[in-house]
């Protein structure tokens, strides 16, 4: 089988060590980097221990440069088997600074930029007809927060969305994405920040080096996780597989109470009465219960229209079963065709067998309460 990887920023730090890693293991490597020199010189080091690499200039904020080094890699090898989105920065200067503009290139490259690369790949990849995995570097900090860099974080955290999301889509095409998601790693861009060493020291932690986040890289895309999967290299040294843990979410405040959820019904029904623009509700919502679905009031299930009890979500039974691990045949006034939108259990089929949770819902109030989405598991009593 051909192995052939595509890794961006390992002209240095962790996606250097992945090359070599990789190389050393049998592939061939295309490292593209925006820095030519760094990128001939990891190639070097790949090809001096026996491997076989080339190097390509490309700075992936330039969608064409990135389409480019792409088709290089295709022109001198053939198929890809492996892509590693790693290129990546930390943010400079802080964030709530107005004269600071340079936060903005942070979600450019650590977000933007590999959300356009996954496409890119993914698009040589069919062209090719080649069946492989897309990993796109994540970090803990995407987990836990980091004071020092809150946009880095949250460009982070919009990746793992992303693999979990996309990889679905990407699966029906025969390539895996995945996310890896690092502790902190002692390379030019770990170290460049001073508070990352007071924010170590504060909390007794170590730093790990780039070869171990390799070694993780090369264990994700070797291995068989399942598409959408996430890697943890915590900064104990340990790997994880990050899990969705169900429920997912701290509870911080019980949902309000059956009479003020109908007060607030009754309210949103008087602010619904002015004529939505088009997009907002379908013809069929409005002829059919004279206002948009959101604010739907209707307790029985609505004949023309085919919508199910429409308290909370007003959705047709198809619409639910999208959402949801709801069966088609799912009845419509079970309390879950409210409730079911976070549910992923495969054992979460009726009420009966939903999990016992921390808070508890009567039937009536789940059928009621539209913050009885975020309990989806937890017990329901009957009234
Ligand atoms: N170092 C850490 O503590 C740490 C922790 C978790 C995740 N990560 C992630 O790992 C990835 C690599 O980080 P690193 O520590 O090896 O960084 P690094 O700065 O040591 O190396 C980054 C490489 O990317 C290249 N690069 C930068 N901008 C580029 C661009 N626009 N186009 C192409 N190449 C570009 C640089 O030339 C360099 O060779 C990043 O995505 C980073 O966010 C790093």
């Amino acid at each position: 089988m051909s192995r052939n990887a595509f890794i961006t920023g390992a002209g240095a730090g962790i996606g250097r060590e992945i090359a070599a890693r990789l190389g050393r293991a049998g592939w061939r490597v295309t490292i593209a980097d925006m820095s030519p020199a760094t990128a001939e010189s990891a190639a070097a080091e790949v090809k001096a221990q026996g491997g076989s690499a080339q190097a390509v200039p490309c700075d992936v904020l330039d969608s064409a440069q990135q389409a480019a080094a792409l088709d290089q890699h295709l022109k001198a090898y053939g198929s890809l088997e492996a892509v590693c989105l790693n290129a990546g920065i930390f943010e400079s200067g802080p964030f709530l600074d107005l004269n600071n503009t340079a936060w903005q290139k942070t979600l450019d490259l650590d977000f933007t930029a590999v959300l356009e690369g996954t496409r890119l790949a993914a698009a040589a990849m069919e062209k090719s007809s080649s069946k492989g995995t897309i990993m796109l570097m994540a970090s803990a900090g995407a987990f836990y927060p980091a004071p020092f860099c809150p946009v880095y974080c949250a460009a982070k955290a919009g990746l793992v969305t992303f693999v979990r999301s996309a990889a679905e889509p990407l699966s029906e095409k025969n390539i895996r994405l995945l996310g890896l998601c690092p502790g902190l790693i002692s390379t030019a861009l770990g170290k460049a920040i001073p508070a990352v060493d007071d924010f170590m020291a504060g909390r007794s932690m170590q730093w790990l080096t780039a070869k171990r986040a390799a070694e993780a890289a090369q264990m994700l895309i070797e291995g068989d996780l399942e598409p959408g999967a996430l890697m943890m290299l915590h900064q104990t040294g340990e790997i994880f597989e990050v899990l969705e843990q169900e429920p997912s979410l701290r509870l911080i405040q019980r949902a309000p109470s059956p009479a003020e959820v109908e007060d607030s019904m009754v309210q949103d029904a008087e602010n619904s009465q002015h004529t939505l623009p088009e997009a907002a509700g379908s013809s069929a919502d409005q002829a059919c219960h004279g206002k948009d679905a959101s604010s739907c009031d209707s307790d029985a299930a609505c004949g023309s229209c085919q919508r199910s009890n429409g308290i909370v979500s007003c959705m047709t039974q198809e619409e639910l079963a999208y959402t949801s691990c709801l069966p088609l045949q799912a009845p419509s006034d079970c309390h879950k065709a409210s409730t079911a939108q976070s549910c992923t259990s495969a054992h979460c089929e009726w009420c009966e067998s939903a999990a016992v949770g921390s808070s508890c819902y009567t039937e009536a109030e789940a059928k009621r309460l539209p913050s009885a989405i975020f309990s989806c598991h937890s017990s329901v009593v009957s009234s």
